[in-house]
C-alpha cells in the first residue's frame, strides 16, 4: 500500500472538506477523529470512492505516513491541540511535521511552535478561510511556523487553494511562529467590520428608507456588482431574497443577537496593547456585544427616546450615497488592519509580505473581493507603502467618496440610526487628516493634575517639561514613570 502524503485529524466540517479536496487534487489522506466512529462513517459516507484511508488510532495514523510526516489538526482550537501535540510528539521523528489549522490565537501558535520544534519536530500554525465551501473547493491558506517545514507543505496547500485570476494560489508562507494565524486573526477583525458595514447599510434602508428584504437584495445586487463586489455583499444579496415556508422574508425572522468566537476580539486587544487605532474593527466586535444585550435593549426602548428614523427625500440618491458610504469606511477598515499588521511585524520581528497577504485573501476566504485586488496593485506600486490612504488610487477614492459618506453619517445621527462603523471610520479619517489634534489640551490635563509632563512645538522633540500650573505643590514631576 502506498504511503499516506498527510493525516488530518478531526473530522468535523472543516477537516472532511479539507481531506476531500486533498484527494481530488491527488494527494493520499489519512484520516482520524477522536471519537472514532466518525471515520468509519466519513469513510462509508462523503469519503466512499476515493484514496482517503482511515486509522482508529494516533499510533496508526502515523504508521500510514511518508516521511517527514504531515499532520494536520483540524480540531477544536485551546486545549485540545494541545492534547494532540502531547499526542503526538512521542510518536513522531525529527523532522516530522505538526500543523494546526483551526482558528487558534497566535500567541498559542508562537508557545507551540517554540514547544514543539524544542521536541526536533517542525510546527506550522494556519489559517484556513473559506467556510465548508471554501474547505472543499478551494479555502484561502496562511501558514505561519517552523520556516524549514514550509517546502515540505507547500505543494499540498497550493494546490488545494483558492486561485486568482491568473492561477497564483491564496495561499504562500506568511512568516515564523504566530504569523499565520495572526495574519487569519486581522482578516478575521476585517470580516467583522466588513459584516458590520454591511448591517448598518441594511438597518439605514430598513428603518430609514422603510425598504423590505427583496427590495434591499436588489440592491445589494447592484452593488455586488460595482466596487463592492464581494462575497459578503453576494451572501448578503441571497440571504435578503431568502424565504421561509410562509413565503416571508427568513432574515426578518431572526433574532438581533449577534454571537462570537472571540478572533475579532483579540484583533483589537492586539490593537490597543501596541497602541494602533483600529477603531473601526473594535466598533463592530462592541455593536455585536450591544446587540447581544437584547434584553437591557428591550427595557431601555420604553425608556429612552430619539428622533423618528424616517428619511424623507429621494430614495435612490441616499442609496446611491450609502455605496460610497459603505466603501469609503471599508477602506478605513482595510487601512487600520494594514495599520496593525505593520505594527505586528514590528513586534514580532516579521517580514511580511503585504501585498501577498492581499493575494491571499483576493479569493478563497470570506472577505474575498474585487478590492483586494486594488489593494495588491497599491503594493505592487509601492511595497513600502506606509498606509493604504496615502496611495494615489485610494486617496483619490476616498475623495470622490467622501461628500456622501459625510451625508449618509449625518442623516444617521440625525435620524437616531446607529452606525457605529461608518461613524467611526469617519472619525479616524478625520483625525488622521489633521496635522492638529486637541491632544496638546489632554497633556496640559496631565500635567495639571499628575505632572506627568508635556512636550513643546517650539522645542526639539524629546525635551519634557513640567508647569507649576497653580503655584501650589512642589517641582516634582512623574517623569520617571512616563515611560512605563
Ligand atoms: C473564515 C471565518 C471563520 C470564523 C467564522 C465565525 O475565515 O472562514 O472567519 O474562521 O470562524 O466566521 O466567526 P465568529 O463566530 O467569531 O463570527
Amino acid at each position: 500500500m502506498s504511503q499516506a502524503d498527510i493525516a488530518i485529524i478531526g473530522l468535523a466540517v472543516m477537516g472532511q472538506n479539507l481531506a476531500l479536496n486533498m484527494n481530488d487534487h491527488g494527494f493520499k489522506v489519512a484520516v482520524f477523529n477522536r471519537t472514532v466512529s466518525k471515520v468509519d462513517e466519513f469513510l462509508a459516507g462523503s469519503a466512499k470512492g476515493t484514496q482517503i484511508v482511515g486509522a482508529h488510532s494516533l499510533q496508526e495514523l502515523v504508521g500510514l505516513l511518508k516521511k517527514p510526516r504531515r499532520v494536520m489538526l483540524m480540531v477544536q482550537v485551546g486545549q485540545p491541540v494541545d492534547d494532540f501535540i502531547e499526542q503526538l510528539i512521542p510518536l513522531l521523528e525529527p523532522g516530522d511535521i505538526i500543523i494546526d489549522g483551526g482558528n487558534s490565537n497566535y500567541q498559542d501558535t508562537m508557545r507551540r511552535t517554540k514547544y514543539v520544534e524544542s521536541k526536533g519536530l517542525l510546527y506550522i500554525g494556519t489559517g484556513v478561510s473559506g467556510g465548508e465551501e471554501g474547505a472543499r473547493y478551494g479555502p484561502s491558506i496562511m501558514p505561519g511556523g517552523s520556516p524549514a517545514a514550509w517546502p515540505h507543505v507547500k505543494p499540498i496547500f497550493q494546490a488545494i487553494a483558492a486561485k486568482v485570476a491568473d492561477g497564483s494560489p491564496c495561499c504562500d508562507w506568511v512568516g515564523e511562529n504566530g504569523a499565520g494565524h495572526y495574519i487569519k486573526m486581522v482578516h478575521n477583525g476585517i470580516e467583522y467590520g466588513d459584516m458590520q458595514l454591511i448591517g448598518e447599510a441594511y438597518f439605514l434602508m430598513r428603518e430609514g428608507l422603510g425598504l423590505s428584504a427583496p427590495e434591499m437584495s436588489k440592491v445589494f445586487a447592484k452593488w455586488n456588482k460595482g466596487k463592492l463586489d464581494s462575497y459578503l455583499i453576494q451572501i448578503t444579496r441571497d440571504i435578503l431574497a431568502y424565504k421561509d415556508e410562509d413565503g416571508k422574508p427568513l432574515v426578518d425572522k431572526i433574532l438581533d443577537m449577534a454571537e462570537q468566537k472571540g478572533t475579532g476580539k483579540w484583533t483589537g486587544i492586539s490593537a490597543l496593547d501596541m497602541g494602533i487605532p483600529l477603531t473601526m474593527i473594535v466598533e463592530a466586535v462592541l455593536a455585536r456585544s450591544l446587540s447581544a444585550l437584547k434584553d437591557e435593549r428591550i427595557a431601555a426602548s420604553q425608556v429612552l427616546s430619539g428622533p423618528k428614523p424616517k428619511i424623507a427625500g429621494d430614495k435612490r440618491a441616499f442609496i446611491a450615497d450609502l455605496e460610497h458610504a459603505v466603501y469609503a469606511s471599508k477602506l478605513i477598515s482595510y487601512t487600520q488592519g494594514y495599520m496593525l499588521m505593520r505594527a505586528a511585524a514590528k513586534e514580532y520581528n516579521w517580514n511580511l509580505n503585504y501585498g501577498g497577504i492581499a493575494l491571499m485573501w483576493r479569493g478563497g476566504c470570506i472577505i474575498r473581493s474585487v478590492f483586494l485586488g486594488k489593494i495588491k496593485e497599491a503594493f505592487d506600486r509601492n511595497p513600502d507603502l506606509s498606509n493604504l490612504l496615502l496611495d494615489p488610487f485610494f486617496a483619490k477614492e476616498i475623495q470622490a467618496a467622501q461628500g456622501a459618506w459625510r451625508r449618509v453619517v449625518a442623516k444617521a445621527v440625525q435620524k437616531g440610526i446607529p452606525v457605529p462603523a461608518m461613524s467611526s471610520a469617519l472619525a479616524f479619517y478625520d483625525g488622521y487628516r489633521r496635522e492638529s489634534l486637541p491632544a496638546n489640551l489632554l497633556q496640559a490635563q496631565r500635567d495639571y493634575f499628575g505632572a506627568h509632563t508635556y512636550q513643546r512645538i517650539d522645542k526639539p522633540r524629546g525635551q519634557y517639561f513640567h508647569t507649576n500650573w497653580t503655584g501650589r505643590g512642589g517641582s516634582v514631576t512623574s517623569t520617571v514613570w512616563k515611560k512605563n
